[in-house]
Order: C-alpha cells, then structure tokens, then sequence
C-alpha cells in the first residue's frame, strides 16, 4: 500500500468511523441507491486527499459510508473516466483506498449500451467476463496519454458466487437479467453501426466506458467483483440508435429497483 492510498483512507476514516466490508461503485443514473444506504456520511470526492472531482453528467460525485441491512459498505455515487482525462491511476485510486479501509469485496454498476439483439433499456446484465478495449483499438484519442494495466493473476476475474447470487435474484423477483460480456471503451463517444455488429462479433453483450480498470484493480488486490451493467440504450447494429444523456438517466431510475435487489442479496453472502 503506498503512503498516498494510507492517508486518503485514514483521512475517510477519520471523518466516518467505520470499516466496510464491501466497495460499491454507481454508474451514470444508478446513483440514488446511494438513498439506501442507513446512516450515511457522505464527503464530496473532491474533499479526499488523491481524489480527483467528478464532473459527469449524473453522478454526484460523493462517496457514501454506511451500512445497508446492517452490513458496513462504502460507495462511491459516480466515479472517475479515462475519457473525462483522469489517468488510469486517478481510476483505479479510490479502489485502492476503499479495499485499504477494509472492503473484500467490490459490486461496480454502469449505464451501458445493449450489443446483443436479446437485450432492450432497463435490463439487467451481470457481467461475466469482459474484453478491454481501452487499451487498444478505441485507446488512441487525445486524451490517452499512460498505458493501462491488466491482469496481474490468472483467476477468474469475477466472483462465480456473486453473480450466481445476482442471477437467482432476477428469477425470485420476476426481472430480466442475462450473463454477458462486457467491453469497454476509451469513450466519450459513441459507436457506428459497423463497429456494433464488429464487437457483436467478437462476442460483446455490452458496451461502455468504464469499469473495467476499476474491476482489474480490485481483482488484482484479491477483492471479490461483480459487474453489473444497466442497459440504458440499444447499440444493435440492425436497429436504429438513438442515444442520449437523458435517455441514460431515465434508464437508471427504472433499473435501481432492480439493482437494489441484487446489492442487498449479494451483500448477504457470507
Ligand atoms: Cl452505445 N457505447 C459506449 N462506448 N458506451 C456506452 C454506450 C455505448 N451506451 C452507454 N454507454
């Protein structure tokens, strides 16, 4: 752990006395779960030593600590883009410091676009697998500048248990949800159809912008991941597209309910 990752997590902890056991990161419009966290102390990301500050469009930018069905977790409502310029290392920083303040385990939630023609807005995707494109094809845009870590072991990078936990819930509660892979992009820009039906075919489900420095930096400190992508768009090479912001958010508030469900089942896990 380095002295930069100790101060901002004594820092946190000085400020919320508690140790979380579990991480939770919310995507573009998933932030409200943030809600349902029981005696919340939320500090601004830009108070904490080494955090950068938020400036997406729907994210509040705060990291919330406090306990849900009595559980300590620590979330982070919104977090940090490669595209939005921040390094790898701005990234991956705050889950450094959430697993150095305790958390062994880590749910990441995005806004992501639909690849596979099963899927519309709102459903539900756990995250089975994924392939990094933030390194490559999509990496060379103008705010690229280090290259991107990965993998460090040769486990599977993320946790069977959870997302087993994550798809029963979906089949209790009477939602749609589907394993899938997700692939990342340098972003900020959307696709055209041609490269659709390209990570169709190189076996995407969904597309997005983030989460998977996040995922490789909690898998490579041992934390247990799930992912979990909210479709917030259809990216279907065979229909036409239509993505915005708003489009994004609104997908969110549907999908937290959702969402809700599987964090308090998952979190229940021993
Ligand atoms: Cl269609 N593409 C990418 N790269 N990121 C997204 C998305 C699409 N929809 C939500 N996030």
């Amino acid at each position: 752990m380095t002295p930069k990752i100790s101060a901002a997590a004594d820092w946190i902890q000085s400020r919320a006395n508690l140790s979380p056991s579990a991480a939770i990161i919310l995507g573009s419009g998933l932030g409200g779960l943030a809600d349902k966290i029981e005696d919340p102390v939320a500090i601004p990301f830009g108070d904490i030593p080494g955090f950068g500050t938020s400036t997406a469009a729907g994210h509040r930018g705060q990291l919330v600590l406090g306990t849900i069905d009595a559980v300590p977790v620590v979330a982070m409502a919104g977090r940090f883009h490669r595209y939005e310029g921040w390094s790898n290392d701005d990234v991956t920083f705050p889950v450094d410091v959430m697993h150095a303040m305790g958390a062994s385990r880590l749910i990441v939630s995005n806004a992501a676009g639909g690849v596979s023609p099963k899927l519309s807005v709102g459903d539900i995707v756990v995250i089975a697998d994924h392939i990094n494109f933030m390194t490559g094809t999509f990496a060379w845009n103008s705010k690229q500048s280090v290259p991107c870590f990965g993998r460090t072991h040769s486990g599977p990078t993320y946790d069977t248990a959870m997302s087993k936990t994550a798809m029963q819930v979906a089949v209790d509660t009477g939602f749609a949800a589907y394993r899938g892979t997700y692939l990342a992009t340098f972003g900020p820009t959307y696709e055209t159809r041609a490269e659709y039906r390209m990570m169709r075919k190189l076996g995407a489900d969904v597309v997005g912008m983030s989460t998977v420095p996040e995922v490789l930096a909690a898998s490579n400190r041992g934390m247990r991941v799930l992912g979990l992508s909210m479709v917030s768009n259809v990216a279907n090479p065979d229909r036409p597209v239509k993505a915005d912001h708003e489009e994004v958010l609104q997908a969110g508030r549907a999908a937290e309910v959702k969402m809700e469900a599987i964090v308090r089942a998952v979190l229940g896990l021993p």
